[in-house]
């Protein structure tokens, strides 16, 4: 395998509905490194009814965690790829202790290791009325925001004209129950990373471009290092 000592590994911390997802697909176009989001790929496994998606189902649907098992062989068989010999902007993985010590593992096992961890920073209540207003693209994921940030048309992608739908678990009470887990199961990686040296925090409750414009920055910074 070659080495990537060089790559670009960055974990988006933050929870549901902070903006994880619009970032990534904003970083990943500007540093040409793919966005590899666990959420994502949970769902495309799901509309191809795979025998992966239908094991994540259930616990997607009631918005708990896909056991931590199945969830890092599909992350291990991703990065393994070779577009993520770069590097790659993860969002919504690690979301466990037990997750990150194995994307360390498996990091070290490629040759590289994690470079930053942005952490976007988002209160309950902002995080609540961020997921109740979320539309996506069927047909390319594009997101948008009814009040924040609207399509053009109601219901239509600006990008390529599919069709928005909001998404089977942003139901309001799948929501809190998404934030609940986020704060008992995924938050204690905030200090995980913060002990390593890894965190930054970001104030995300700003503009989209503007959260964009500070991960950059922080992103070019962790580079010159
Ligand atoms: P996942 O898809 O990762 O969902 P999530 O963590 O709940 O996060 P979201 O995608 O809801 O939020 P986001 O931070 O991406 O925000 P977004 O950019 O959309 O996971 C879904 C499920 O899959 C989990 O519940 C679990 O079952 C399973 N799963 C996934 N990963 C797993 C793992 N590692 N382990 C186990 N199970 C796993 O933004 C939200 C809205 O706000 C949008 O409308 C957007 O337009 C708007 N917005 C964004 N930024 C701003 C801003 N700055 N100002 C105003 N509006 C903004
Ligand atoms: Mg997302
Ligand atoms: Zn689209």
């Amino acid at each position: 395998m070659a080495t990537r000592a060089k790559a670009l590994y960055i974990v988006l911390l933050g929870g549901p509905g902070a903006g994880k997802g619009t970032q990534a697909e904003l970083l990943s176009k500007a540093l040409g490194i793919p966005q590899v989001s666990t959420g994502d790929l949970f769902r495309e496994n799901l509309k191809d009814e795979t025998e992966l998606g239908l094991l994540a189902k259930g616990y997607m649907e009631r918005g708990e965690l896909v056991p931590d098992s199945i969830t890092i062989a599909m992350v291990r068989e991703r990065l393994a790829r070779p577009d993520c010999e770069a590097g790659a902007i993860l969002d919504g993985f690690p979301r466990t202790v037990a997750q990150a010590e194995a994307l360390e593992a498996l990091l070290t096992e490629l040759g590289s290791r994690l470079k930053v961890v942005p952490y976007i920073k988002v209160s309950e209540e902002v995080l609540l009325s961020r997921l109740a207003g979320r539309w996506t693209c069927r047909n390319c994921g594009a997101m948008y925001h009814q009040l924040f940030s609207p399509p053009r048309q109601p219901g239509v992608c600006d990008k390529c004209g599919g069709e928005l739908y909001q998404r089977a678990d942003d139901t309001p009470e799948t929501q809190r129950h998404r934030i609940q887990v986020y704060f008992e199961q995924t938050a204690p990686l905030i200090d995980y990373y913060r002990e390593k040296g890894l965190l930054v925090e970001v104030d995300g409750q700003r503009s989209i471009s503007e959260v964009q414009a500070e991960l950059l920055r922080i992103i070019a910074d962790d580079r010159r290092r």
